[in-house]
């Protein structure tokens, strides 16, 4: 019988197109090679043939896309000699630097907005053993602190600005187009710092440029020539989705007091702004923005209808394209792959607002549970 090599993460799988020394520590937790499933029951309703995918993110160890960025992050840390790690985050950083610190035996620090997290990556932070600061302030804030911070202590920043958590999320690129054997017309995804986006187009663009063109302007620099393979001609438009209360690509500039429900994407100052503008526009995409309302229908939606539990944040990205194909923005017979950055059960408190009508408490006895199981089948 074959066998088949077990997977052991995207470092050991992309080794040749990223930044690490061959005989480095892996810090491994076994991220990447998330499903990318196919949508059957919302695309029916649409009236247009669009070939919708989603990569579900939220199936990485800790439940986002964090983990791809993280492993290399980490890798490289430690191989420089990093005893701590440092991050601001709305919550899954956090939740990832904090178990990639624990798997590689080091320290975590990391500054979340008071009160402002899903339960469920505070859950992880603590769990994994990092020291949580709660500042009185929101990402922006904890962003600017640990900035500078890291120039005055020995601590390694895995936020997006370091360019090597950029270097592992461009790997989702990679495997959407090994899935797809194309590359979608469309790649559309929740924006909050903006460093996926930035990830993404770069992945793409190694894919599509040949080793002498000149990189990507959303291109962020790691001491390393960009790995241009130029094995596909095409390249997604890429869509950013942001929510209202936390849209400062729609608004033009910083926004001062960013609100979501969406806590994920709950940001103002996006550290890879120019990056992000630079996707979009070589690509021929466009950012576009989402009430919570609509977030958290879609959300529904896709567990409802698709069996597919994310976070309100990584809804924005299916909430914009559904949007985007019904007026026609995007073309019927497009094949258009959303991400889905995190897992549901992140974020408890949210589908707990959905409880209303579909948990009732019955006596224990088979009549009334019949009596209620009856009472639905009608
Ligand atoms: N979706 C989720 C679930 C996220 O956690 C984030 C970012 C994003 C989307 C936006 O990605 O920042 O690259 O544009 N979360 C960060 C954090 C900021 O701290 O966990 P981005």
């Amino acid at each position: 019988m074959p066998f088949r090599t077990r997977y052991t993460g995207l470092v050991n799988k992309y080794h040749d197109r990223l930044p690490l020394a061959d005989d480095v520590r892996v810090v491994s937790l076994g991220e990447g090679a998330t499903p990318l499933i196919r949508l059957n029951n919302i695309p029916r309703t649409l009236g247009s043939n669009v070939d919708l995918y989603v990569k579900y993110e939220g199936l990485n160890p800790t439940g986002s896309f964090k983990d791809r960025g993280m492993t290399v992050a980490v890798t490289h840390a430690v191989s420089e000699g990093s005893e701590a790690l440092i991050c601001a985050s709305t919550g899954n950083t956090s939740a990832s630097a904090a178990a990639y610190a624990a798997r590689a035996g080091i320290k975590a620090f990391v500054l979340i907005p008071d009160g402002k997290i899903a339960l469920g990556k505070l859950a992880q932070a603590i769990m994994h053993g990092a020291t949580v600061l709660q500042i009185r302030g929101n990402f922006d804030d904890g962003m600017r602190i640990v900035k500078e911070l890291a120039e005055q202590a020995p601590v390694s920043i895995v936020n997006s600005v370091n360019p090597y958590r950029l270097q592992g999320q461009k790997t989702a690129a990679f495997e959407i187009v090994e899935e797809l054997e194309r590359v979608p017309d469309y790649h559309c995804l929740p924006v909050g710092n903006a460093g996926n986006i930035t990830a993404h187009w770069m992945g793409y663009s190694e894919l599509a440029l040949g080793p002498h063109d000149p990189p990507t302007a959303a291109y962020l620099p790691c001491g390393h020539r960009p790995f241009h393979s130029g094995v596909v001609r095409e390249r997604p438009r890429m869509v950013g989705y942001q929510a209202s209360g936390s849209a400062p690509f729609l608004r033009g500039g910083a926004v001062s007091e960013p609100e979501t429900v969406a806590t994920a994407i709950r940001i103002g100052n996006p550290q890879s702004w120019d990056y992000a503008w630079a996707a979009s526009s070589e690509s021929g995409g466009w950012f576009d923005e989402l009430t919570d309302e609509e977030i958290l229908a879609t959300q529904r939606m896709l567990a409802d209808h698709e069996g597919i539990f994310c976070e309100p944040a990584s809804a924005a990205s299916v909430a914009g394209t559904l949007r985007d194909v019904r007026s026609g923005r995007i073309e019927a017979g497009s094949t258009v792959v959303c991400t889905l950055t995190g897992h549901g059960l992140k974020d408890p408190d949210v589908a707990k607002q959905h409880a209303d009508g579909a948990v009732s408490t019955v006596d224990a006895t088979t009549g009334a549970v019949k009596d209620a199981i009856l009472g639905r089948l009608s």
